[in-house]
C-alpha cells in the first residue's frame, strides 16, 4: 500500500514539477528579473558590438530583399526595445515585440510609440499563423522554460520564405557546460553565502531563488528543426572583427559560447 502511494506521490511530483518550476521562472521574469532590466541594458550592456553585428546582419540581408520596408518582424521578448527594435524602427521596418514583463513593455510603449508592442509569453503568443516576414529573438532563449516549444511558436508566426533567427547560450562551450554550471549552481553558492551570513552575521539570509538561465545543447535544436521539417538552417558565431559569419566547425561547436541560428521557412 505504501509502495502503491509513493509510486503515486512520484508520479504526480514528476507531473507538476516541471509545472511549477514553469510558473515560478516566469513570475521570477515578470516581477524580479524586469525591474533591473532597463538599467541593466541602457546602462550597463547598451547598444554593444554585438548587437550592432545583429542589426547590421539583418538589414544587409533584408535589404537585398525588394520587399524590405514593407517587412513585418517580430521582437520575440523585445524587453524594452532598445536596442534591437528601436534600431530596425528607425532604418524603416514595421517592428512588433512581445515581453512577459509589463514595466518592460510600458517603458518600450512610452519610447517608441511605433513598435507594435504585447504583453505576452512567447512560449503561446497570441498573433495569427504566417503573420512575419522575419522573428528573431536575442539574449532571451534560455530564460524560456520552454524553448523548443517558443522555435515552434516562431516557425508558427513566420510566413512562408520568411526567416527565424535566435541565439542561444551553447552548452558544449565551457563557459556553459554542465561542470561549470554544477559549480556556479545558485542553490549551492546560495546555501553557502547563507551559511557565512548567518555564523558571521555578515547580511540578509534570503532561501528563496530560481534557476533562471538554461543554456542549450546545439544538437537539441539541429534535431528539433529536423524533425519539424526546417532542414534550411545555418549556424553562425561571432568573429574578432565584430561580424556574424557562419562557422567553420561543425557540431558540437565546442568553441563558441553564444551560436546565431538563422532557419528559411
Ligand atoms: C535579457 S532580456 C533581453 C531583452 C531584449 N531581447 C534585449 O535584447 O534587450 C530577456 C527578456 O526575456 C523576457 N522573457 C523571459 N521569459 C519570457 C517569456 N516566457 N515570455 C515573454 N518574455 C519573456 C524578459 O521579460 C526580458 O525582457
Amino acid at each position: 500500500m505504501g509502495s502503491r502511494y509513493s509510486i503515486l506521490l512520484e508520479k504526480i511530483w514528476n507531473e507538476l514539477s516541471p509545472k511549477i518550476q514553469r510558473l515560478k521562472l516566469e513570475r521570477y521574469m515578470k516581477d524580479v528579473y524586469s525591474q533591473t532590466w532597463i538599467t541593466n541594458r541602457h546602462e550597463n550592456y547598451g547598444f554593444s558590438a554585438y548587437d550592432k553585428a545583429i542589426c547590421n546582419y539583418i538589414e544587409y540581408n533584408f535589404q537585398s530583399n525588394d520587399l524590405a520596408r514593407r517587412s513585418k518582424l517580430l521582437d520575440v521578448a523585445v524587453g524594452t526595445g532598445y536596442p534591437i527594435a528601436e534600431y530596425f524602427v528607425k532604418s524603416g521596418f514595421t517592428v512588433h515585440g512581445i515581453d512577459i514583463a509589463p514595466n518592460l513593455i510600458n517603458y518600450c510603449e512610452r519610447n517608441y510609440p511605433e513598435i507594435n508592442t504585447t504583453i505576452g509569453n512567447v512560449n503561446n503568443m497570441d498573433y495569427p499563423n504566417n503573420m512575419f516576414d522575419l522573428t528573431y529573438c536575442f539574449h532571451s532563449t534560455w530564460y524560456f522554460p520552454s524553448l523548443l516549444n517558443v522555435i515552434k511558436e516562431m516557425l508558427r508566426v513566420t510566413a512562408l520564405n520568411g526567416k527565424v533567427i535566435f541565439d542561444i547560450q551553447n552548452r558544449n562551450n565551457k563557459i556553459h557546460s554542465d561542470i561549470t554550471l554544477k559549480l556556479q549552481d545558485p542553490f549551492v553558492r546560495r546555501w553557502l553565502k547563507n551559511l557565512k551570513n548567518m555564523i558571521l552575521k555578515d547580511g540578509p539570509v534570503i532561501w528563496k531563488r530560481v534557476i533562471h538561465q538554461t543554456p542549450t545543447y546545439p544538437e537539441t535544436i539541429y534535431k528539433f528543426l529536423m524533425s519539424h521539417g526546417c532542414d534550411d538552417f545555418f549556424v553562425m558565431t561571432w568573429d574578432e572583427q565584430q561580424y556574424l559569419v557562419k562557422t567553420t566547425e561543425r557540431l558540437p561547436y565546442h568553441e563558441y559560447a553564444r551560436l546565431v541560428f538563422v532557419v528559411s521557412v
